[in-house]
């Protein structure tokens, strides 16, 4: 039984699997047809951060390949009020098919799955957000730019920067991650990638200037400054993060048909000019759509449902 915790777990060939599978089914989707790949299946959502795309994208997803999710607020189970993850993992298991959870520790998250009897998806953790990038990959590969591909990932060494080293790592293109200093990709992040470079070819470098990452990028991206659980971090980092915004005078150095992606929420002059936003928001919006597209893809893969 495989899980969806990180997509180092994933060789590229599995990755490709995935993403071809959200295609098939985004197309059946946009003519209306609704297969039901998942019958009487059952998705528990644990949430112990807020979400917004997340939520709508697997409630709705699981309800359209035929299932039914079940959102689970933190708050309201007893998950971590002292019950032991190992038991709520064992319970919720027995009942139902599959389980996303969305928390801070990716510790935690990989004990519930060293637990639990069904797949678990990772949500996002403190270390990963491995479903938004099979979004971005998914509108990557949906506007051509998966040839030769070089992102720019401009903004905080965070979640999401890690989840473009891993998955850059992993299908072998090229990525420049610009950092401010003290903001830099975990190094163990940077140790975990290194063995798959070595398999894939890709090409990772990082920097703490914008100007070198964008060079030749075809894809720029970021992400907040302030993730969730680092609110009363604002001020200072908001102070950090000076000259990181990504602006029009910034998209001129990429490549001239280079897109902005942005996972979101995006805060509007900070990691992002509202220029750049409103520029690329068609993207942006086609993106989080896709979120909707790709889980399904991870969903009905980790089910083993005949397609
Ligand atoms: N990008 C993303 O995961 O959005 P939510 O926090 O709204 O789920
Ligand atoms: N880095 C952000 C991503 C939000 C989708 C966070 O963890 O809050």
């Amino acid at each position: 039984m495989k899980h969806f915790l990180t997509i180092a777990d994933y060789t590229k060939d599995e990755i490709l699997e995935i993403i071809n599978l959200a295609i098939k089914i985004k197309k059946e989707t946009k003519i209306g047809v609704f297969r039901d790949y998942m019958p009487k299946k059952t998705l528990a959502m644990i949430f112990e951060k807020s979400s917004t795309r997340t939520r709508v994208s697997f409630e709705t997803g699981i309800y359209q390949l035929g299932g039914t999710g079940i959102f689970l607020n933190s708050n309201d189970i007893h998950m971590g009020d002292g019950e032991p993850i190992s038991d709520t993992a064992q319970v919720i298991s027995s009942m139902v098919d599959m389980v996303m959870i969305r928390n801070d520790s990716q510790a935690q998250l990989e004990l519930f799955a060293q637990n639990s009897a069904v797949p678990v998806i990772n949500g996002l953790t403190e270390k990963f957000h491995p479903v938004q990038l099979m979004a971005d990959y998914l509108t990557i590969v949906e506007l051509g730019l998966d040839k030769n591909l070089k992102v720019a990932y401009i903004g905080d060494g965070n979640n999401m920067a890690s989840s473009w080293v891993m998955l850059a790592s992993v299908l072998g293109f090229e990525l420049c991650v610009a950092t401010p200093s003290g903001y830099e990709v975990d190094e163990n992040i940077k140790q975990m990638s290194a063995k798959l470079i070595a398999k894939s070819g890709a090409k990772i470098t990082y920097t703490d200037d914008p100007q070198i990452a964008l060079k030749h990028s075809t894809v720029v991206t970021t992400d907040t400054w302030v993730s969730m659980g680092q609110e009363k971090q604002k001020a200072q980092r908001q102070k950090d993060f000076a000259g990181f915004t990504v602006d029009t005078h910034m998209m001129t150095k990429a490549h001239s048909t280079a897109v902005f992606l942005h996972c979101l929420p995006a805060y509007r002059g900070y990691e992002v000019s509202a220029e750049v936003f409103e520029a690329n928001k068609k993207v942006i919006y086609q993106e989080a759509e896709n979120r909707l597209h790709a889980q399904k893809g991870i969903m009905v893969y980790l089910s083993r449902a005949k397609v």
